[in-house]
């Protein structure tokens, strides 16, 4: 069995089989009716306990329907309806889940909660996003990249925004996957020096650059995200917006990038802050293949973890 907790501790090997895997179960059922199974049914039998302390749209929504097309069930749950969230350990929690579900994913604010699920747990536990990650936005993430452009190694990809948790794992596969990495954005909102230090010695250009308009320059990829994310105080959002704005990708800003360069977002955006419409709805926009992708990679995702 394999955790699925984070793209800098899973090897180049699996993740690459994974994207690989995805692309293949896509195209397999191209055309199909969306509640129809794969022809294969690695799941069948399969229970999957979906937990979420967080709200989501995509990673409820995708993670359920890619259960169903395998041949699983599954159990969505909110945190705050469990005894977790009235006190009961999460060491506890993870062993009577284990006891039921062959299978665990898990949305949560501390990334300590995700790694004590996974400690205590005897059956696979994903990461659905912590405070600190978010691996399997970026997995769906470089499949739609590869999709577009093909390989995804050797290209330049640029972070525009808050250094987030998104961004932390966008710089996980830079690393892993052997891509270029700028960030841009202001100084208290930079990513952790960890994951610049992890990018850097897989031995990618890691870079930090203040500038938008210099940081896109060659850029294949412009990546951002909303300016503030679920666990970030309501209180910082006047600041960040302030401090945010000139990072926001525009058609001004996109002019400065590679003419074919893709935009991504993970979504929910705020339309016209962290981006315009304009570049949302325009031709570099990939934001809705990336969002049908988060359901093939984690299908592969959810294989890989069950060994099938
Ligand atoms: N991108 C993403 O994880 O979306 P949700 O918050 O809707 O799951
Ligand atoms: N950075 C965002 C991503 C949402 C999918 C958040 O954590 O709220």
């Amino acid at each position: 069995m394999n955790h699925f907790l984070d793209i800098h501790k899973t090897s180049q090997a699996d993740l690459r089989a994974m994207i690989d895997q995805a692309r293949a179960m896509k195209d397999a059922r191209r055309g199909q009716p969306k509640g129809m199974a794969d022809a294969e049914k690695p799941l069948d039998g399969h229970m999957v306990a979906l937990i979420f302390e967080k709200p989501s749209t995509r990673t409820r929504v995708s993670f359920d329907v890619g259960v169903r097309q395998m041949g699983g069930q599954t159990l969505v749950l909110s945190g705050s309806d469990m005894q977790l969230g009235h006190g009961e350990t999460i060491a506890d929690t993870a062993r009577v889940l284990s006891r039921y579900v062959d299978l665990i994913m898990i949305r949560t604010f501390e990334e300590e909660t995700l790694l004590e699920m996974a400690e205590y747990a005897t059956v696979p536990v994903i990461n659905g996003l912590t405070n600190r990650t978010h691996p399997c936005q970026i997995m769906a993430d470089i499949m739609t990249f590869e999709e577009h452009r093909g390989p995804i190694k050797g290209k330049k990809v640029v972070w525009s925004g808050d250094g987030n948790n998104v961004c932390a794992s966008f710089m996980h596969a830079a690393g892993q996957f052997g891509f270029d990495f700028t960030f841009t954005g202001p100084q208290t909102l930079d990513p952790e020096r960890e994951w610049v230090d992890f990018a850097r010695n897989m031995g990618v250009k890691c870079e930090i650059e203040r500038d938008p308009v210099k940081a896109v320059e060659g850029a294949d990829l412009i990546v951002t995200d909303t300016w503030v994310s679920m666990h970030d105080p309501e209180s910082a959002k006047e600041r960040r917006h302030n401090q945010l704005r000139p990072y926001q990708v525009n058609a001004e800003l996109m002019k400065h990038a590679n003419p074919d360069a893709l935009f991504m977002h993970c979504l929910p955006a705020h339309r016209n802050d962290e981006a315009t419409s304009e570049i949302m709805d325009g031709p570099h926009s990939v934001i809705f293949d990336e969002a049908e992708n988060r359901l093939h990679a984690q299908k592969a995702v959810m294989r890989y973890c069950l060994g099938k």
